[in-house]
């Protein structure tokens, strides 16, 4: 299942099928066979994170956020929703690894680079593109825990709440758009082994295309 970085059969599977929604709009065309299903559209995505905007302006009112990315998956979707807040904000980033080239989580979750700016005493909102089992976000609640932050919240865009470990079923997610069926997404910043990130829509990843790998 794992396929090395840069490793080009990630990119130009051969497969022949593309459905309607994906044909013009998928660049670069060599990957417009390789969705299975368009779950969240562009226009619905756009709606989405206006909608997600305008709810943490409400919640922090009168504050300054300091809006925490996990790199890289979170990226396209943070600087979509942070240009659409009402509140002052700064913006840090978290790298930590849990997927390396595969579909699964390893479960083991490792930093790579921790936070630039000191959090202690700032409203922390951390920015997901998708929770998963949940791991990666335990995590980093544990790692914010002993950094004496005003408050930790947490907004992702996805959530695919039935692969929630048990332990960690009762995870508070404070800002959702959607919650994502049980299926290996990219597009809109996530990917397969570095690639599909540009896509503008969230849709499903043919398993033909990571099989090959
Ligand atoms: P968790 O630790 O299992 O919750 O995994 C969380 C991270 O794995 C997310 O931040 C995503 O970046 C990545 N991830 C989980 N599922 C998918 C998927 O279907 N497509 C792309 N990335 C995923
Ligand atoms: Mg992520």
């Amino acid at each position: 299942m794992a396929a090395g970085a840069g490793d080009s059969k990630a990119v130009h599977v051969a497969l022949t099928t593309c459905i309607p929604e994906v044909k013009d709009v998928v660049a670069p065309q060599v990957w417009k066979n390789h969705i299975k299903q368009v779950l969240f559209s562009e226009a619905a995505i756009k709606a989405k994170t206006a909608e997600l905007a305008k709810a943490i302006s409400k919640e922090y009112s009168g504050k300054e956020v300091l809006c925490v990315g996990l790199l890289k998956g979170a990226v396209v979707f943070l600087t979509d929703l942070v240009r659409q807040l009402e509140v002052p904000y700064q913006i840090d980033f978290l790298t930590v690894s849990s997927y390396g080239h595969s579909t699964t989580s390893s479960g083991s979750v490792k930093l790579k680079k921790d936070l630039d700016i000191d959090p202690k005493g700032r409203h922390v909102l951390i920015i997901e593109d998708l929770i998963d089992t949940g791991t990666t976000l335990a995590w980093i609640k544990h790692h914010l825990a002993s950094k004496e932050c005003a408050s930790v919240k947490l907004c992702t865009l996805l959530d695919k709440s039935s692969r929630r470990t048990a332990a960690l079923k009762d995870m508070k997610i404070d800002f959702c758009g959607w919650t994502c069926p049980d299926e290996f997404v990219v597009g809109y910043g996530m990917d397969f082994s570095e690639n599909y990130r540009c896509l503008p829509f969230v849709g499903v990843l043919k398993p033909e295309v990571y099989a090959k790998n």
